[in-house]
C-alpha cells in the first residue's frame, strides 16, 4: 500500500532523511522507528500524502488510510452529556462486614472480608465539564463494583428522593435547569427562572426542591456526602425468595456542609474546590470511606406501608 503512495519515478528513499512528495521531512519504519500502521494494522510507509489521481489532484476517496484518518479525527470529540458532565472519580475497594447471605445470592453481598474493587464517580448535575465544583447543585454518587459474578453498577444522588414521578419529564426537568435558552447561563446553578418555572407546575418536585435548597446541595467536601440508590431495587436468595432494599452510602466523616457565604468564597478561590479536596486527601494517605447501608422490607410490608415506594418522590422513613 505505501508503495502505491509513492511516485514510481522515485527510487525507494533511505531509512533516515526520508522526504516525502512535498519534499517534507518525514519518519520512517527501521532504525528503531516502529511501523506506522492503520487501526486495522495494515502497515503504512506515510500517512502524510493522501492518493491522488495526477500529482496536482483530485484526491481520490478510495484512499482508505486518508478516509480512516480523517474519520478518526473526527470522532475524536464524543459529544458531552447532558447531565453529570462535571465529575471527579476514585478507585477503592467494597469490603462487606455483615453478609446479606439469607437475602440474596450475590456473592458480593454475602462473602464477608472479600474484597472488591470499585471505580466511585462525584458529580453535579447542571453545569458543564469545565464548569465549577461549588454551585447549588445535587451531587450524582455512582459506583461501579467490578465482582467476581460481573461489573455492577450502583447509580445513586446525594439526597434520597428525586424531582420526578415519571422518566418522561427527565428531558424537561433538565432542559429547565440548564442555562436558560436566550442567554445561556446561569451554568451549573439549580435556582433560577424556567427551573422555578417547571417545580412552581410540578407539585410532585417539592419534597426534593426542599432537600434541593438545603445546604446538602453544597457539601463542603465530596468525602462528606451521602449517596442513595433512591429506587428500591430487589435481592434474591438462593430459595428464589425476594426482599426489596434501599442502598445508603454514610460517610465516615459524617455529613458536612458550607453555608451559601462560604460556597460563594469557595467559588471564587477555587473553580476546583471539590475536585482538589478528593485528590489532596488521596493523596495525603487520607482515604474516604463510606459505609452502605440497607433498609430491607418485604412486598407485604410495602403493601402496608401509606405511600408507594416505587414512587422515587418518597423516602422509607427511618423510624419506620
Ligand atoms: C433517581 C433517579 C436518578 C438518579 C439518582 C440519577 C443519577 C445519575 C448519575 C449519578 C449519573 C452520572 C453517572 C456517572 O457518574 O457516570 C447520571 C447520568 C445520567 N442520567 Fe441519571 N439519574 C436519575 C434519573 C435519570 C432519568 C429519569 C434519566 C432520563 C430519563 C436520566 C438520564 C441520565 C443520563 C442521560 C445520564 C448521562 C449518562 C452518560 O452520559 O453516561 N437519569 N444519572
Amino acid at each position: 500500500m505505501a508503495a502505491s503512495k509513492k511516485s514510481t519515478k522515485n527510487a525507494p528513499a533511505p531509512a533516515t532523511d526520508a522526504r516525502g512528495e512535498g519534499d517534507e521531512l518525514h519518519q520512517r519504519a527501521g532504525n528503531g522507528h516502529p511501523v506506522l500502521t492503520t487501526n486495522q494494522g495494515i502497515p503504512v510507509g506515510d500517512n502524510q500524502n493522501s492518493l491522488r489521481a495526477t500529482p496536482r489532484g483530485p484526491t481520490l476517496l478510495e484512499d482508505f488510510i486518508l478516509r480512516e484518518k480523517i474519520t478518526h479525527f473526527d470522532h475524536e470529540r464524543i459529544p458531552e452529556r447532558i447531565v453529570h458532565a462535571r465529575g471527579s472519580a476514585a478507585h477503592g475497594y467494597f469490603e462487606l462486614t455483615r453478609s446479606l447471605g439469607e437475602y440474596t445470592r450475590a456473592r458480593i453481598l454475602s462473602e464477608v472480608g472479600v474484597r472488591t474493587p470499585l471505580f466511585t464517580r462525584f458529580s453535579t448535575v447542571a453545569g458543564g465539564a469545565g464548569s465549577v465544583d461549588t454551585p447549588r447543585d445535587v451531587r450524582g454518587f455512582a459506583v461501579k463494583f467490578y465482582t467476581k459474578e460481573g461489573n455492577w453498577d450502583l447509580v445513586g444522588n446525594n439526597i434520597p428522593v428525586f424531582f420526578i414521578q415519571d422518566a418522561i419529564k427527565f428531558p424537561d426537568l433538565i432542559h429547565a435547569v440548564k442555562m436558560e435558552p436566550d442567554r445561556a447561563f446561569p451554568q451549573a446553578a439549580s435556582a433560577h427562572d424556567t427551573f422555578w418555572d417547571f417545580v412552581s407546575l410540578m407539585p410532585e418536585s417539592m419534597h426534593m426542591i426542599m432537600w434541593a435548597m438545603s445546604d446538602r446541595t453544597i457539601p463542603r467536601s465530596l468525602r462528606t456526602i451521602e449517596g442513595f440508590g433512591i429506587h428500591s431495587f430487589r435481592l434474591i436468595n438462593d430459595a428464589g425468595e425476594s426482599t426489596f432494599v434501599k442502598f445508603h452510602w454514610r460517610p465516615k466523616l459524617g455529613i458536612q456542609s458550607t453555608v451559601w457565604d462560604e460556597a460563594v468564597k469557595l467559588q471564587s478561590a477555587d473553580n476546583d474546590f471539590h475536585r482538589r479536596d478528593l485528590f489532596e486527601a488521596i493523596t495525603a494517605g487520607d482515604f474516604p470511606e463510606w459505609e452502605l447501608a440497607v433498609q430491607l422490607f418485604t412486598e407485604e410490608q410495602a403493601e402496608a406501608f401509606p405511600f408507594d415506594h416505587l414512587d422515587s418522590t418518597k423516602i422509607i422513613p427511618e423510624s419506620l
